[in-house]
């Protein structure tokens, strides 16, 4: 499609979107087709392309998407992997508009792949933030190994614990991801109701733990995304290593080396 091809801006972020992908897959957290990604890329687009027509007929949205009304979003494509993601966004990946009356969509780019499963997650959580006029514009899933096994844990399904184990582990987790981790109890993925109670955590949180699942991440920069993940994954290795260099639950920073940290970088 030589007309989105020629539109240096969006080309530029399909490209950190392949980027991103394959950074998942290096970093073993895409098994196979895990995790997907969605990028607003609505202020990147012409009126030429906003107003491409559509591939296959219009899907319904499970609920009105009001803030997200004529937007549109890159998202990768149900059963595709990370790894090719990385090789062929376009391929393994499509372009879908959200209806002018936000309660449906339609594939318009460049060709007819199925969007993710998790689009009911994905789209609800944009609209969400989007409602309390923040410029959202990603959302980030994938399945860290580290991050996952810790929610296997009874104790670390706590989100004040399991914040305070993770920050107290290096400074720049504290400083990375400022408001901690919301935690939503497994659900079926892909359904209504993992959306619902992830929205629930968003309303505190920028980073969502699913329960025996995987991790979650909005913001409006899709590297920011992956950063605040992948220092999260950081702690949780450092935890682990340390638990096993002494036997015993390290102490991790002190309560007071952590609240230094809110004025030293205006948190
Ligand atoms: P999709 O291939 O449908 O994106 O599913 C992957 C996944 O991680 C589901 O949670
Ligand atoms: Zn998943």
């Amino acid at each position: 499609m030589e007309q989105l091809r020629s539109n240096c801006a969006l080309m530029a972020e399909i490209d950190r979107i392949a980027e991103v992908a394959g950074y998942l897959w290096t970093k073993g957290w895409a098994e196979r087709n895990g995790g997907n990604i969605s990028v607003n890329v609505t202020s990147l687009l012409t009126p030429e392309d906003l107003a491409l027509p559509a591939l296959a007929p219009a899907k319904a949205l499970p609920e009105k998407m009001e803030a997200l009304a004529g937007h549109v979003f890159y998202v990768t494509g149900t059963g595709k992997r990370m790894r090719y993601v990385a090789q062929a966004p376009f391929e393994n990946g499509s372009l879908i508009r959200v209806a002018a009356d936000g309660l449906s969509y339609e594939i318009i780019a460049e060709q007819p792949i199925q969007p993710t499963s998790e689009l009911p997650s994905h789209l609800m959580m944009h609209n969400y933030v989007r409602s309390t006029g923040r410029d959202n514009k990603v959302v980030l899933h994938t399945h860290p190994t580290d991050l996952i096994g810790m929610t296997h844990c009874k104790r670390f399904l706590n989100s004040d614990y399991l914040t305070k184990v993770l920050w107290s582990m290096i400074p720049e987790c504290r400083i990375i991801v400022p408001k901690g981790i919301g935690i939503v109890p497994y659900e079926i993925p892909g359904t209504v109701e993992l959306a619902r109670a992830t929205i629930k955590q968003l309303e505190n949180h920028d980073v969502v733990f699913w329960e025996k699942h995987g991790i979650l991440a909005v913001g409006e920069d899709l590297i920011e995304c992956f950063d605040a993940i992948d220092t999260l994954s950081k702690s949780a290795q450092i935890y682990f290593s340390a638990r096993l260099a002494s036997g015993e639950d390290p102490e991790g920073m002190t309560q007071q080396q952590l609240d230094d940290l809110v004025p030293a970088f205006g948190l």
